[in-house]
């Protein structure tokens, strides 16, 4: 077997990619939700704790004539006192000038109008089907609740607002923040759309988040994104925004094809100077076999730094940005300090980032879902397809059982997003030390000089967060390896019929 360090040496020269982001496990290793080589019944669903039953009935139906699986019974115990967020997916389209803008590894189809009206009208549906499953989770405190994917500022008002109908008619959404991920010329229509459906969903805070990449217009034109604005309607959109009262977050890319480190500060400052509330700052993933244009692409491959000149400049941005009076709330999100500092501050992420306290229920294609069982240190993870045809999950969505060591892991690399892992809260749950668990994986990550272990915390340090996928992989290393032969070897892609090959988040 390769040794920890020589595992960690070939993760870190190879493509720095943000799955990590998605948490563990990763699609590959999920197996089918109802497996129909197992002798189950048409209409047979897997229910939010894991059970797999038929639909309508009351309870799991026995093993029958020893037709193993035919039946499964729940795998955790829901706690109804762990507050939930929630993920909307209204659809999975986009429509820039150039196929996934060029680079991008999100989930997107084409753009067609009829089917994603359908879509978002099913995923209204959903919804409903859910909660008449499970009225149990009705009763939930809801914190978050991110409309996103790929474009979802692209989905019409009134299938916009009917999906925010459904899950009022559910969810207590008064406590909450509520965050519409778009494009930023989709939040400038004059007339009543997406941005203002925001404004009527009931929230506590309410807040944009918009894909900028760079304010660089060769860039966007390059990207097919010069009909999605340029820094005039980005601006105009922030203005918009704060006078709502909203706060706005913007995604910026580094490591550009031929991007000088200069182009990536000057986007920072400008980015700054509009009055971003939030800034996220991607280094850009692109490798071969991506299946992206850009990635399949040699001439604009051979355009990209180095992944160590790669690592200097995300460096350097994250410096201009702490600079410019940015907190680093997590690996790739930046908030103004002052907004950071109130009850304004961007939650979604953060939380989602704490699975030990944290359930989450998504809704529309692609969507995860995650419910966690800490007394008897269970948890599963279930994610939907394209087909909408159910509220709960069926044979061509994905399901993981998370085993304790599953759970420790899953623990371990959502908490390292928010740039620590604490000792302390590792022990509570698990009842060992970090270190009993990981000692010698975090001996490599140390001596690679990627983070360092003190009495309260492993922690990041500003190079390891840039490595920090190869971190989170080897931490993982082990377990994945066994589990991969269970897996049932599914990516997006094929989630996605095929329509689709950008799978870097996903899978
Ligand atoms: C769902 S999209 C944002 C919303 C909207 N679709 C847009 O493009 O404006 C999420 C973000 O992921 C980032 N992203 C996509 N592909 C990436 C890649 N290959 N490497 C790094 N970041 C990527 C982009 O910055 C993008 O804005
Ligand atoms: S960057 Fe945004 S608009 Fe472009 S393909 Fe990805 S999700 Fe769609």
């Amino acid at each position: 077997m390769t040794s920890w360090r020589g595992e960690l040496a070939r993760r870190m020269s190879g493509p720095q990619r943000h799955r990590l982001l998605q948490g563990y496990p990763m699609l590959p290793l999920m197996r089918p939700a109802v497996e129909r080589s197992r002798g189950v019944l048409r209409g047979t669903v897997r229910r939010a704790d894991g059970e797999v039953r038929a639909l309508g009935l009351a309870r799991a139906p026995e093993d029958r004539e020893g037709i193993p699986g035919a039946g499964e019974p729940p795998w955790v115990q829901l706690d109804p006192t762990r507050p939930i967020l929630v993920g909307v997916l209204p659809h999975a389209q986009c429509n820039p000038r150039v196929e996934g803008c060029g680079f991008c590894t999100f989930p997107h189809d084409p753009y067609d109008k009829g089917l994603l009206r359908r879509t978002a009208r099913a995923v209204a549906e959903q919804i409903d089907a859910f909660f008449q499953e499970h009225p149990e989770l009705a009763g939930r405190r809801v914190d978050a609740v991110y409309f996103g994917g790929a474009t979802a500022n692209l989905t019409p008002r009134g299938e916009l607002s009917a999906i925010g109908e459904a899950l009022g008619r559910h969810l207590d959404l008064r406590g909450a923040e509520v965050t519409l991920e778009g494009v930023p010329a989709l939040f400038r229509s004059l007339l009543r759309g997406p941005f203002e459906v925001l404004l009527d969903m009931p929230a506590r805070h309410r807040r944009i988040s918009m894909g900028v990449q760079t304010f660089d217009e060769a860039m966007l034109t390059r990207m097919g994104r010069r009909g999605f604005g340029g820094r005039r309607d980005v601006e105009r959109v922030v203005e918009k925004a704060h006078r709502s009262r909203l706060t706005v977050s913007g995604d910026f890319l580094i490591n550009l094809p031929s991007q000088p480190l200069a182009r990536m500060l000057a986007d920072a400052g400008e980015a700054q100077a509009l009055g971003f509330d939030q800034i996220c700052v991607y280094h850009l993933v692109l490798a071969a076999g991506q299946g992206t244009p850009w990635a399949e692409d040699r001439a604009i491959r051979a355009e990209l730094p180095s992944v160590e000149q790669a690592c200097d400049n995300w460096l350097a941005v994250r410096e201009a940005l702490l600079q410019r009076g940015y907190v680093q709330a997590t690996l790739t999100n930046f908030e103004r300090a002052d907004v950071h500092a109130t009850d304004r501050r961007f939650v979604y992420e953060e939380h989602s980032f704490t699975p030990a306290r944290y359930d989450a229920i998504g809704f529309g294609p692609l969507s995860i879902s995650s419910f966690t069982d800490l007394s008897r240190r269970r948890a599963v993870k279930l994610a939907r397809a394209k087909s909408l045809e159910a509220g709960l999950w069926g044979e061509h969505d994905l399901f993981f059982a998370y085993h304790e060591e599953d759970l420790r892991l899953l623990f371990v690399t959502r908490t390292l997003c928010r740039l620590r892992v604490p000792r302390a809260a590792y022990r509570e749950i698990f009842g060992a030390d970090l270190v009993e668990h990981f000692g010698e994986a975090i001996e490599a990550i140390e001596a690679a000089g990627l983070a360092a272990l003190d009495a309260e915390a492993l922690r990041l340090t500003p190079r390891g967060m840039f490595y920090a996928d190869s971190v989170a992989g080897l931490l993982a290393w082990p377990r994945v390896e066994a589990l991969r032969a269970d897996g049932a070897g599914r990516r997006t892609r094929d989630l996605l019929d095929d329509k689709v090959r950008l799978n870097d988040f996903m899978g």
